[in-house]
């Protein structure tokens, strides 16, 4: 089982500079709601509880304006300085002692994820106990991601970060599970080609041990990269024709952990009155006029 996830919400973000020369990319918003919220939402969804936050140095105290301690979400939030963008496995290096002797998830920070029965989906992943598992979803241009070949079990076969020659449509998305053994291998890692830690080099780590498996989105759900400044307006855009027509909204931290019954409804109005008058907050009063 697992009940630990932490977000990577670092790195340098130079494919949206200039936006991200002063504000971190997961401060950005994604519509109508800053994109860390997107990340944080699916964790919690999972029923992950105790999370850590792990950003550059320096911007800690940006993310705790809005993100204090999970206190007011019913949850636990910590934070992690990681001194440069060493690399996605970093994460397991920087948050060595978060992990302890626990499994973890790991989601990027400007990962989108939605979909029907996606909580289902998540609530399987964390039952986790040994090996690790990663979401894959299907993808018109696969030579851009980490992509992988499952068998009939879905059992990842192979595995090569972003491949010269077609072997399938599945991407690796930015959403993993692991057991411990994460810490002991993320230590053995050596930097590639570009000085970074590579994510699939850990994967094919317990690949080789027959110990990496994987869950699918499906075509129902969406996966979307925030990476590039044309992703996150179609992101944005996504998000704003969903919301707009169901009246409903995607990665409200405050319903989701009402709903998991984490909060109580006078924690929503706390949460009102700190986010202030806006439609955001307007959300919050008719739903707890529903309840
Ligand atoms: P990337 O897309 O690799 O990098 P980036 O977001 O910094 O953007 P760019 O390529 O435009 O410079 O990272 C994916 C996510 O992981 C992103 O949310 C940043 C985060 N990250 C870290 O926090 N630390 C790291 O060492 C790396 C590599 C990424």
């Amino acid at each position: 089982m697992i009940k630990k996830g932490i977000i990577l919400a670092g790195g340098t973000g130079s494919r949206m500079s200039p936006l991200t020369k002063a504000v971190n990319k997961q401060l950005l918003p994604i519509y109508d709601k800053p994109l860390i919220f997107y990340p944080l939402s699916v964790l919690m969804l999972s029923g992950i509880k105790d999370i850590l936050i792990i950003v550059n140095k320096g911007q800690l105290n940006q993310f705790r304006k809005i993100l204090p301690n999970g206190k007011n979400l019913g949850i636990k939030i910590s934070y992690a300085e990681q001194n440069k963008p060493r690399g996605l496995p970093d994460a397991f290096i920087v948050g060595k002692k978060f992990i302890g002797k626990d499994n973890v998830a790991l989601i990027l920070g400007d990962n989108f994820f939605y979909g029907e029965s996606l909580t289902k989906k998540l609530k399987k992943c964390i039952k986790l106990n040994k090996g690790a598992k990663v979401i894959l979803h299907w993808v018109n241009n696969p030579s851009s991601y980490g992509v992988a070949k499952v068998n009939n079990k879905n059992k990842i076969i192979k595995i090569i970060e972003k491949p010269k020659n077609y072997f399938s449509n599945l991407a690796v998305t930015g959403l993993y599970f692991f057991d411990n053994n994460v810490i002991n291998y993320c230590n053995k890692l050596k930097p590639s080609k570009r000085n970074e830690i590579e994510i699939v080099d850990l994967l094919n780590k317990y690949r080789k041990k027959n110990k990496l498996s994987a869950e699918l989105l499906g075509r129902g759900g969406a996966w979307l990269d925030t990476g590039s400044i044309k992703d996150f307006y179609n992101a944005s855009a996504f998000v704003s024709a969903l919301e707009k027509r169901q009246g409903l909204k995607i990665a409200c931290l405050e319903e989701i952990a009402f709903n998991n019954k984490w909060i109580k409804k006078n924690n929503l109005i706390d949460a009102i009155n700190f986010y202030g008058k806006c439609d955001y907050s307007h959300y919050l009063k008719e739903l707890i006029k529903k309840y």
